[in-house]
């Protein structure tokens, strides 16, 4: 059967990975989180879109958001940097905390809050300027006085894109491929110096090798950096991800958090059997 098929190659997917650096990132590193939600609730106008949502990110790991379409994962992981707000109708109760402080608190700036925690899109976005201008363009507004050379290079390094595009900075962006714009839009994010990276569906829009490519890179980056990422793909959540969080939306169409543990745990033996259906394809 297809649902066995694909149960078989997420348990397989882990032997690989277990066996070698499971989730990619090591074990001697801090793991206290960096940011949560408690009790989190989004409304657009009437419509409630998230319903009591705890979930904690940890530091130095990747933490995957899945679940069906509509069940709220980029309502979710835009409230981490208050993305949301720029949406007319939003509304929401609950804490949303990074580093001990609650991000929609009082006084609070959110384009600080977007500087610390940076965000890469589903379809890549570069600016149409130069590929070293896309990476200059953060630390530029930021106003930062130092050397922007060597920002860019650093950020494009730390995005494995450097040794591809070095010889032509000053060449658009748009003429790089999609999977190259979207490691470009990984170094711009990391330009600004962010404490957590948000990703939603990063390589939708990528083919597997480019994939594979933004994936090694997640790894990377998780040594320094916590993640979130959000992905309808079950693969890369076996792959990449520390801990998976399940979303399913109630009756309402609420988004809720049905399960979220280490990501072995949620894939080969869930507690809920709501998880087990959605992984193995038979629900969403
Ligand atoms: N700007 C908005 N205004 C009103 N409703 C919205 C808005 N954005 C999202 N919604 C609604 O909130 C719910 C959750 O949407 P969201 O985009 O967070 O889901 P998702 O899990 O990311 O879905 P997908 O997997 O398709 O990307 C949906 O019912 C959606 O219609
Ligand atoms: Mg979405």
């Amino acid at each position: 059967m297809v649902q066995e098929g694909l149960q078989r190659a997420l348990s397989q997917s882990f032997m690989a990975q277990t066996s070698g650096q499971a989730g990619g990132t090591t074990d001697d590193l801090p793991r206290g989180p960096v940011a949560e939600t408690r009790d989190l609730n989004v409304w657009y106008d009437d419509f409630q879109a998230l319903r009591d949502i705890s979930l904690q990110v940890p530091g130095h790991r990747i933490t995957a958001i899945i679940g069906p379409s509509g069940c709220g994962k980029s309502t979710l992981i835009r409230c981490f940097n208050r993305m949301n707000d720029l949406i007319a109708g939003f509304r929401s109760t609950g804490d949303v905390i990074f580093q001990g402080q609650d991000i929609y608190g009082k006084g609070i700036d959110p384009v600080e809050v977007r500087r610390r925690i940076g965000m890469v899109f589903q379809k890549p976005n570069p600016f149409p300027k130069s590929i070293y201008e896309n990476v200059a363009f953060g630390p530029r507004i930021n106003g930062y006085v130092g050397h922007l050379h060597e920002i860019v290079e650093r950020a494009l390094r730390q995005a494995a894109l450097w040794d591809e595009v070095k010889d032509n900075l000053r060449k658009s962006a748009l003429t790089l491929s999609g999977g190259q714009q979207q490691r470009l839009c990984i170094a711009r994010a990391l330009a600004i110096e962010p404490e957590v990276i948000l990703m939603d569906e990063p390589c939708s829009a990528l083919d597997p090798a480019a994939t594979l490519k933004i994936e090694d890179l997640m790894r990377e980056l998780a040594r320094e950096y916590a993640i979130v990422i959000v992905t309808h793909n079950m693969q890369q959540a076996a792959r990449v991800a520390d801990s998976t969080a399940v979303m399913m939306m109630a009756e309402d169409r609420a988004g809720e958090l049905i399960e979220y543990g280490p990501t072995k745990e949620v894939f080969t033996n869930p507690k809920e059997q709501r998880t087990e259906d959605y992984i193995t394809g038979r629900f969403g």
